[in-house]
C-alpha cells in the first residue's frame, strides 16, 4: 500500500516538474496574438546564409544573418523585443495566416500571387537567379540544362522560374527540395545536374565548396527582397518608415556590406565526396558537438512527459475498455483503432497546423509534439494495460468483492499496481519506442537531436558525421534507459 503512494507521488512530482519545464520552454517559441505586446515574432526559415542561418559556433543556437540584422534594427525603433521562431519556406506563409507569427523575413520577394494573401513592406534588397553546377560540368547558361536534373528551394520563386525555363529549354526535369544545403548536397553527390539559386546566396556556397561554380540568369526582372505580413497587419506602415530611414542613412548600406561582402558562412571548404568511399571525418564536427547535445534535454523532456501522460491516457481508456458500460468501451475501442491505424507523423502535422485555426490557441511545437505523442501512446498503452489488468489473477478480484471492497478502491488498490508491474517490460519498449520517434518533432521546428545533426550538417556540407553522431546520441540514450528499466524492475520484484 505505502509502496503504491510513494509510487503516486513520484508521478505527481515528476509531471509537475516536467510540465513547469515545458511550460517554460514553450513561452519562447509562442507569438503574442494582439498588437498590444511587447514582443514581435518573426518567422524565417534559417537555410538561406547569408540572408538567414544558424550560427553554431560555441554550441549557441542563434538564427544570425542580414534580415536578422534588419528585423533587430526595426523592432529596436519601434521599441519592441524581437522572437525568432523557425519553419520551412513553403510553411512561411501559412504561418502568418495561422497568426503564428506577426511577420515573415526570409529574403522573401513580393510576387503577385503571394500578395493576395499576405500584405509586403517595401523592398530592402534586389538579388538575380544563377545557375549553380559543378565547375566541371560546365552548365553555365539555361540552354545547358536540356535533359538535365534541376533542383529548386520548394515554394520559392526560383521554383517558378525553373518551371518558366523548363518551358523553354526541353528536356529539364525539376527536383523540389525542402532545403537550400540539401540542394547544394544533392549537387555534390551528383544526383541533381544544377540549381537555381539567388545570386548572393550562391556566392557564399561556391566559396566554402571550391568545387562549385555559379552564374547569373541574364533576365529584366530583378527579384526583391520584402517583409511579408498578416493582411491588413497595422505593422506595416511603422516598419517602412523604419526601412526607409534606413535607407537613407545609409544602415542598409552597411549591413549590405557587413554580410555580403565577405564569407560570413561558418562552413570550411570542403571537395566532393570521393565516390565509392564515405570519407569520414569527425574532427570537423568537434566544435558542433556542443551545439549538438544541447538537442538531449529537450528529446529527454519531451519522452518522459509524453510517456507519463500516456500512461495515465492509456490507463483511463483501458478501465472504459473494461467497465462493462457499452458506449465507453465502444469510444475507446474506436479511438484506438483510429491512433493506431494513422501515421503518428500524419497525426503530428495534423495537430501542429490545425489546432490553431480549430482552437485560436497558438499551440507551439513542443506542446503539438507532447499532444500527439501523448494521444497517440495512449492508444498503444491502453491495449497493453487493459492486458496487464485482464492477467491479474481472476481470485483477487473475486476475493476483493466477496469482501465488499468497492469497485474503485479494488481497481485502484489492488489490480492497477499489479497490473503496472507485470506489464513493465511492454512500457519500457513504448518509452523507447517514443524516445526514437521523438525525432519526428523536428519536422515541425523543434531543434531537438536530429535536427541539430542536420542544421551542423548543413552548415558544414557535411552529412554523415554528424547523423552518426546523432545516431550514437539516441544508442546511449535508450541504453541508458534500459539499464535503469532493469534496476527498476528488480527493486518492485524485491518488494513483493
Ligand atoms: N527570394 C526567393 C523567394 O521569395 C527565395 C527565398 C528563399 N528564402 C529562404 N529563406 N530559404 O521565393
Amino acid at each position: 500500500m505505502n509502496q503504491k503512494k510513494v509510487w503516486l507521488l513520484t508521478m505527481l512530482f515528476v509531471t509537475m516538474v516536467l510540465t513547469s519545464i515545458i511550460t517554460g520552454y514553450s513561452h519562447s517559441v509562442k507569438a503574442a496574438s494582439s498588437l498590444g505586446k511587447d514582443t514581435l515574432t518573426m518567422i524565417t526559415s534559417p537555410d538561406y546564409p547569408p540572408y538567414e542561418f544558424y550560427d553554431t559556433k560555441g554550441g549557441d543556437r542563434q538564427i544570425v544573418g542580414f534580415d536578422v540584422d534588419i528585423a533587430k534594427t526595426i523592432a529596436q525603433e519601434l521599441g519592441f523585443k524581437l522572437q525568432i521562431i523557425e519553419s520551412d519556406f513553403n510553411g512561411l506563409i501559412p504561418a502568418l495566416q495561422a497568426k503564428r507569427a506577426d511577420f515573415v523575413m526570409a529574403g522573401m520577394t513580393p510576387t503577385p500571387e503571394r500578395q493576395k494573401n499576405v500584405d509586403f513592406s517595401i523592398i530592402y534588397y534586389q538579388a538575380k537567379d544563377t545557375i549553380v553546377a559543378l565547375k566541371n560540368r560546365n552548365l553555365k547558361q539555361i540552354q545547358d540544362l536540356a535533359f538535365k536534373k534541376v533542383g529548386v528551394q520548394l515554394g520559392t520563386i526560383q521554383e517558378q522560374n525553373a518551371q518558366k525555363i523548363a518551358q523553354k529549354v526541353r528536356g529539364i526535369e525539376l527536383k523540389q527540395l525542402n532545403r537550400v544545403p540539401e540542394i547544394i548536397q544533392e549537387i555534390k553527390s551528383g544526383r541533381i545536374d544544377a540549381a537555381i539559386v539567388e545570386d548572393t546566396v550562391a556566392r557564399g556556397f561556391a566559396q566554402a565548396n571550391t568545387d562549385l561554380e555559379f552564374n547569373v540568369i541574364p533576365s529584366d526582372e530583378v527579384s526583391g527582397s520584402a517583409i511579408a505580413f498578416p493582411k491588413g497587419s497595422p505593422l506595416v506602415e511603422p516598419f517602412n518608415k523604419v526601412l526607409q530611414q534606413m535607407k537613407e542613412k545609409k544602415e542598409l548600406e552597411k549591413l549590405v556590406t557587413k554580410w555580403f561582402s565577405q564569407t560570413t558562412l561558418t562552413a570550411t571548404s570542403a571537395e566532393s565526396p570521393v565516390k565509392g568511399g564515405l570519407n569520414l571525418d569527425f574532427t570537423r564536427i568537434i566544435p558542433d558537438i556542443p551545439f549538438m547535445l544541447k538537442g538531449i534535454p529537450l528529446t529527454l523532456l519531451f519522452t518522459l512527459l509524453s510517456v507519463f501522460l500516456g500512461l495515465i491516457w492509456g490507463t483511463v481508456l483501458s478501465l472504459c475498455k473494461i467497465t462493462g458500460i457499452k458506449p465507453l468501451t465502444w469510444l475507446a475501442n474506436a479511438y484506438t483503432s483510429v491512433f493506431r491505424g494513422t501515421p503518428l507523423l500524419l497525426q503530428l502535422a495534423l495537430v501542429y497546423y490545425a489546432t490553431p485555426q480549430l482552437t485560436g490557441y497558438d499551440i507551439s511545437a513542443l506542446e503539438a509534439g507532447v499532444l500527439t505523442f501523448t494521444l497517440n501512446s495512449g492508444a498503444y498503452m491502453s491495449e497493453t494495460i487493459r492486458g496487464g489488468i485482464q492477467a491479474v489473477d481472476k481470485g483477487q478480484t473475486e476475493a476483493a468483492m466477496s469482501m465488499g471492497v468497492p469497485y474503485r478502491l479494488m481497481m485502484w488498490d489492488i489490480i492497477l499496481p499489479q497490473a503496472l508491474k507485470n506489464i513493465l517490460p511492454a512500457l519500457v519498449n513504448e518509452t523507447i519506442g517514443l524516445l526514437k520517434d521523438s525525432a519526428l518533432v523536428s519536422t515541425i521546428g523543434v531543434v531537438e537531436i536530429l535536427r541539430s545533426a542536420q542544421i551542423v550538417g548543413a552548415n558544414k556540407y557535411i552529412y554523415f558525421e554528424p547523423l552518426l553522431f546523432a545516431g550514437l546520441i539516441y544508442y546511449i540514450l535508450v541504453m541508458g534507459l534500459t539499464r535503469s528499466a532493469a534496476v527498476l524492475e528488480r527493486k518492485l520484484r524485491q518488494s513483493e
